[in-house]
Formats: structure tokens, C-alpha cells, sequence
């Protein structure tokens, strides 16, 4: 790997997952466009980003990454993005309470629409098509036209993106996130769910808190941290043209960043050594995710950390864990033993959502308790190991979808077909998200009292 990186090297390698772009000379004139268009994220802000992770790496807070399975241009609208917000930060305001650390924020959201996909075709009846890749390939109507790939939604998906992320810059910046807010963040629909009367128990603590600190005269006028946040964004870099087209130099740095979003991941399928989307990922100065599944031996995941994070500086590499809820235990434990013999420095986070679906009455689902099962396995691992369980990635929405089976309200196959609205993978639902966030800080809490009796004992 000691070949010179340009933003375009990842051409000259072996590449999964492409789509099948009828007319090239479009598909280059929209990349060259794009290469013009101001870049979505400034470098200074990825930085911001990879030291919160790197105190993350080292013990020091927790990461909370979640969003749609794929964004949709159809659904893009200001209440979509607003409920969204308001569920994540109600997860983020439990999860710092039990963890009593910084919870650090990154969406799946802004630039998530590129899929990637097991079968290169679907099949519906005697009919055959090309699969749906995402909004930012072809459309999800099961219809010729409509499946083929067009460069023009490469546009519509960086358009798209760029006003989500002024919403949410000003939901984050402009008072929204004020924790004075606390009480306001509740959903109507989540309002008479079990999980209302423990966010509003712990909301009233909050303002409790915040009221006795105004009476010594912190407020959230005069303290920025209580009515901003820093949310970040990310999505899987899949399509490496538009992410090319993205790509810019830091003028201050000279180093290259991706623009497209904050953080940027790698796919469980597309994360071959000597492949396109680790040729590309290296060259960047963006904190990466990096999907592990069951497929990854501990050499082939110390092979990658020296090929993307070489320097082993912390923040840099998150390791996203998705391994199924039955098959945690027989792979995490060795891949945390290589990764702490050598001394590599990485976010551990747990993303329980793609190794349980399931199908039930045709739809894709996963089973909450599954879900909860995998995390509850990670966080025991890791305190067995003695390493740092940093994170969690989930596929949410603020929305009351139909998507997941059970949880509080006991949702079952028979619900899914009510509101079942995902454009690719099953979503929690906020008060499903929420009751997860509940169950996470539960843990946290405990896995302090437990390093207190051994700091104590
Ligand atoms: C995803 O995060 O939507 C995804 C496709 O994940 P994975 O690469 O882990 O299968
Ligand atoms: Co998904």
C-alpha cells in the first residue's frame, strides 16, 4: 500500500457494488459538476469531530450514530428531519445521564443514500429487475425505467443533503437544542407511551438542575454548551464518484477531506484490503467507520487498522461490530484481544441492527428483543475484556413507523404491514429508540458502580 493516493487511485482497483450507468459520458458530466459545487462539511469540523471520538477511543465518552437505513427524496421534509432530531436528542440526554460522559452525536442522515445490496436483481413474480441501490442511483418503483441508474440523482441527493444540513446546523445551533427545551423534545405519539414517564422524570431532573444553576447564574446565555450541540453527519461512502467529486484539500492542513459528511464508513461488503472503497478511505483525513461482521478474522481487521489508520491516531477508525445477536459472543471477544495485544486505537461501537433481520409475513423485521440482546452482549463483552464498549449505531427514525417487532407496545408481525414505510432496512421506531436508549443507560450506569467497587475494593 505504498503506492501514492489521489482522490481518484481508487479507479486503478478491483471495486464491489457498482451500478450499471447506461450512458457514461452523463455519469462524468455530473461528477464534474459536483467537483464545482461547495463542499456540504468543512474539514475543520471533521477534526472537531475525530478528537470528541479519540476521547471516545480512550475511554472518555460514548458515540450515539443512527439515522435511516437509506434517506429518500420523498420523504425529505422539515417535520421528517425535525422528529428525527428530537428523538436522537432525547436518546443523547438519556444516554448522558447514565453514562455521565459526553454523548457524541452523528446522524445517518445528509448524504445516506447510496445501498448497497446482497442480490444484483429483485425478483417479483416472473418479472426480474435491477436491484433498488439507493436515491442517489435509480428509484424504488419496481419498474424498468425507473431502476435504471441515473447521474442526475447524484445531484438531487447533494442538493438534498445540503438543505437537511442547514436544518439541522440550526436545530443544533439555533436554540432548538437548548436544554431548557428538555420537556418540548417529546413526541405526540411517544407522549402516552411507557417510555413518557421516564423521559419525563429525568427531564424534570434536568430542569430542576438547570434551575439551580441559573440561581448561581449559569445560564443558557451565558454558557453555549447548554443551548448548542455539536451534531455531526455521516453516511456509507458507496458511490466513490460523487464521494471523488466531493473531495478538497483543506486549505489550511493540506490535507485531502471528504466533504459529503462528517464521518464516512465502510460497508460490511465492500471492505476488501486491496479494493476501491479502502483505496479511497485511506487517503482521506476524515474519522472512518469500518462495518465488521461475522466474516472478519482478526487478521484480516489488523491488516485493515494499518492500512487506514497507520499513524494510530485515536478518533481516526470507529469499529462499527454487526454481528447478530446469536453470533456476538463467538466473534467479538477475538477481534477485541487483537486489537488490544497490538495496541491499536479504536472506538469499539455496536451496531445491532444488521445482523438481526429477519422475514416475517414478507416483510424484512428485527426483533427488539434481538436488538437488545446483541447490545447487552457487546456491553458484557467488553467489560469482560476489560476494553471500552463506545458506541452504538442504529438504524431510527423519529416517525411512528411499523418496522420493528416488539418493544414496550409489543408491536408484532401483524402490525408491520400498518405503517411500514422504510425505503431499505427495518427502523426503530422514537419510542422504540427511546426504550433502547433507557436500557443503555441502565447499563452504563452499572458498568461505573462496577469500575467503582474495583477502584474502592
Ligand atoms: C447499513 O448500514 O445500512 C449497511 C448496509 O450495513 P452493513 O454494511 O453492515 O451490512
Ligand atoms: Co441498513
Amino acid at each position: 500500500m505504498a503506492q501514492t493516493w489521489t482522490p481518484n487511485s481508487w479507479r486503478q482497483k478491483p471495486i464491489q457494488q457498482v451500478p450499471d450507468y447506461p450512458d457514461l459520458a452523463a455519469l462524468d458530466s455530473v461528477e464534474a459538476r459536483l467537483a464545482k459545487y461547495p463542499p456540504l462539511v468543512f474539514a475543520g469540523e471533521a477534526r472537531r469531530l475525530k478528537s470528541a471520538l479519540a476521547n471516545v477511543a480512550e475511554g472518555r465518552g460514548f458515540l450515539l450514530q443512527g439515522g435511516d437505513c437509506a434517506e429518500s427524496f420523498a420523504e425529505h421534509g422539515a417535520d421528517t428531519i425535525r422528529d428525527f432530531f428530537r428523538a436522537f436528542l432525547q436518546m443523547a440526554v438519556v444516554l448522558t445521564f447514565g453514562a455521565q460522559q459526553p454523548v457524541v452525536k452523528v446522524g445517518r442522515i445528509a448524504g445516506q443514500f447510496a445501498k448497497p445490496r446482497s442480490s444484483g436483481v429483485e425478483k417479483q413474480g416472473d418479472v426480474t429487475l435491477p436491484s433498488y441501490r439507493g436515491d442517489i442511483i435509480n428509484g424504488i418503483e419496481f419498474t424498468e425505467e425507473a431502476r435504471v441508474p441515473n447521474p442526475e440523482r447524484q445531484v438531487m441527493a447533494y442538493r438534498q443533503s445540503a438543505a437537511t444540513l442547514n436544518l439541522l446546523r440550526a436545530f443544533a445551533m439555533g436554540g432548538y437544542a437548548n436544554l431548557e427545551n428538555v420537556h418540548q423534545w417529546m413526541l405526540g405519539f411517544v407522549k402516552d407511551s411507557p417510555q413518557a414517564e421516564r423521559y419525563r422524570k429525568l427531564a424534570d431532573r434536568i430542569s430542576e438542575t438547570m434551575d439551580f444553576m441559573k440561581a448561581i447564574g449559569i445560564t443558557a446565555e451565558n454558557h453555549p454548551s447548554l443551548r448548542e450541540t455539536d451534531f455531526f453527519t455521516s453516511h456509507e461512502a458507496l458511490l466513490l464518484g460523487y464521494e471523488q467529486a466531493l473531495t478538497r484539500v483543506d486549505s489550511t492542513s493540506g490535507d485531502w477531506y471528504a466533504t459529503s459528511g462528517h464521518m464516512i464508513w465502510i460497508g460490511d461488503r465492500t471492505r476488501q484490503p486491496d479494493h476501491a472503497h479502502i483505496e479511497y478511505c485511506r487517503g482521506i483525513e476524515n474519522p472512518l467507520g469500518l462495518k465488521c461482521g461475522p466474516s472478519l478474522t482478526a487478521d484480516g481487521l489488523l491488516e485493515l487498522i494499518d492500512i487506514l489508520n497507520p499513524a494510530n491516531e485515536a478518533g481516526r477508525l470507529t469499529l462499527i461490530c454487526r454481528f447478530g445477536h446469536d453470533k456476538v459472543a463467538e466473534h467479538l471477544p477475538r477481534l477485541i484481544r487483537a486489537v488490544e495485544r497490538e495496541g491499536k486505537k479504536v472506538v469499539w461501537s455496536c451496531d445491532p441492527m444488521h445482523g438481526n433481520t429477519i422475514t416475517l409475513n414478507n416483510y424484512k423485521t428485527r426483533p427488539f428483543e434481538r436488538i437488545l440482546s446483541e447490545v447487552e452482549s457487546f456491553f458484557q463483552i467488553h467489560r469482560a475484556e476489560g476494553s471500552h464498549p463506545g458506541g452504538i449505531h442504529i438504524e431510527m427514525t423519529g416517525n411512528d413507523v411499523t418496522e420493528c417487532t416488539g418493544g414496550a407496545r409489543a408491536l408484532s408481525g401483524d402490525d408491520l404491514a400498518d405503517r411500514y414505510h422504510t425505503h431499505c432496512d427495518p427502523r426503530l421506531n422514537a419510542d422504540q429508540a427511546l426504550e433502547l436508549a433507557f436500557l443503555l443507560a441502565e447499563r452504563m450506569k452499572g458498568g461505573r458502580d462496577e469500575k467503582k467497587m474495583v477502584v474502592n475494593g
